[in-house]
């Protein structure tokens, strides 16, 4: 078995100089949970090219790999990532270009800006976008959603690669979804999208961000979180569940169950991603023995305890 310096030594030599490498690098700086263990190897590929050449590196040497995003819907495990973390932050992947309705948009792009620059150019529809921690190819993943919208409503088309390097795009019709999830994004990256809007006044379209923004400030924490950790039930929000059972405020270590929404887990200051686990195991344990439903984790789960 190669260390993870040999790893980033090859690696080194497949891809251009601008892309950057580190080994050992604490996925806790790169999640929203800021939680998680090092990563063998951790890469952010400077282009398209370098991105291709990453993934077919991994893929031909049967090496563990995973993309990243903005973090925000995961947790890694305090062991980390036996394998190599590659992270779309780099500039070449977060282009926003509009084109008369539509955006041209990055896989690395974070939604919020991309909310940002619709309503700057009068386009309206994805105003929901503007609370969303995340970025464009996680949002796609897990067709992320809020405010009564999912990012796959507003999606024209989508570019994507297999593990081979081969890339193809979609139009909507051929990308089945379900409730937070894109099956075939499961085993393929997103490099980009293409969005569409609809033209609206900006008042309006600053007025219903305004109120989105409101409305989540109300109702979720500010502490670092994943977001929802739980997928909604189909007979109750999950977070309205967990309020009910009177679990608020229930802690394991670091880990505290929001007061502000009962579907956040929140960061403490200290916490482990085995407090984390824990407080969901204790969770999804009440909610069967009670309520007889099982919470199914919406949290991205990876890594080595
Ligand atoms: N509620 C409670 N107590 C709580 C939390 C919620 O009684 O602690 C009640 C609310 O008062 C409301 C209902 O439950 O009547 C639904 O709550 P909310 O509007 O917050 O929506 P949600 O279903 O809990 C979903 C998404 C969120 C998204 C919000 C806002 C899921 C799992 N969650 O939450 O998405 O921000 O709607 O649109 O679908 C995420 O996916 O990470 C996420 C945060």
């Amino acid at each position: 078995m190669k260390t993870g310096a040999q790893i980033a030594g090859e690696l080194a030599g497949c891809v251009s100089l601008a892309t950057d490498i580190c080994r050992d690098e604490p996925l806790a700086k790169h999640t929203t949970l800021r939680i998680g263990g090092p990563a063998d190897v951790y890469v952010e590929p400077a282009s398209e090219a370098d991105l291709v050449a990453a993934v077919k590196f991994c893929h031909e040497r049967s090496l563990p790999f995973f993309v990243i995003g903005r973090g925000s819907n995961l947790l890694v495990r305090d062991g980390g990532f036996r394998g190599v973390a590659i992270c779309l932050a780099q500039p070449n992947f977060s282009r926003i270009e509009v084109a008369g309705e539509r955006l041209h948009c990055g896989a690395g792009a974070k939604l919020k800006n991309i909310a940002i620059e619709a309503k700057r150019n009068g386009l309206g529809g994805v105003e929901f976008l503007e609370g969303i921690p995340g970025s464009v190819g996680g949002a796609l993943r897990m067709n992320a959603g809020a405010m009564g919208g999912a990012t796959f409503n507003v999606i024209e088309s989508v570019r994507f690669m297999d593990h081979t390097g081969k890339i193809q795009e979609r139009s909507r019709a051929g990308m089945p979804v379900e409730y937070r999830c894109c099956p075939l994004l499961k085993d393929h990256i997103a490099l980009g999208a293409v969005f569409r809007c609809l033209p609206a006044p900006r008042e309006e379209i600053e007025k219903r961000m305004k109120e989105f923004s409101e409305r989540r400030w109300a109702s979720q924490p500010a502490a670092p979180s994943a977001g929802c950790t739980f997928k909604n039930p189909a007979t109750i929000s999950a977070g309205k569940l967990i309020d009910e059972l009177g679990l608020k405020g229930t802690r394991v270590g670091g880990a505290v169950v929001s007061a502000e929404h009962g579907n956040f887990i929140v960061n403490d200051g200290n916490a482990t991603a085995r407090d984390v686990l824990e407080l969901i195991a204790i969770l999804q344990q009440r909610a069967k023995t009670e309520r007889g439903i099982e919470l199914q984790t919406e949290v991205e789960i990876i890594g080595a305890d």
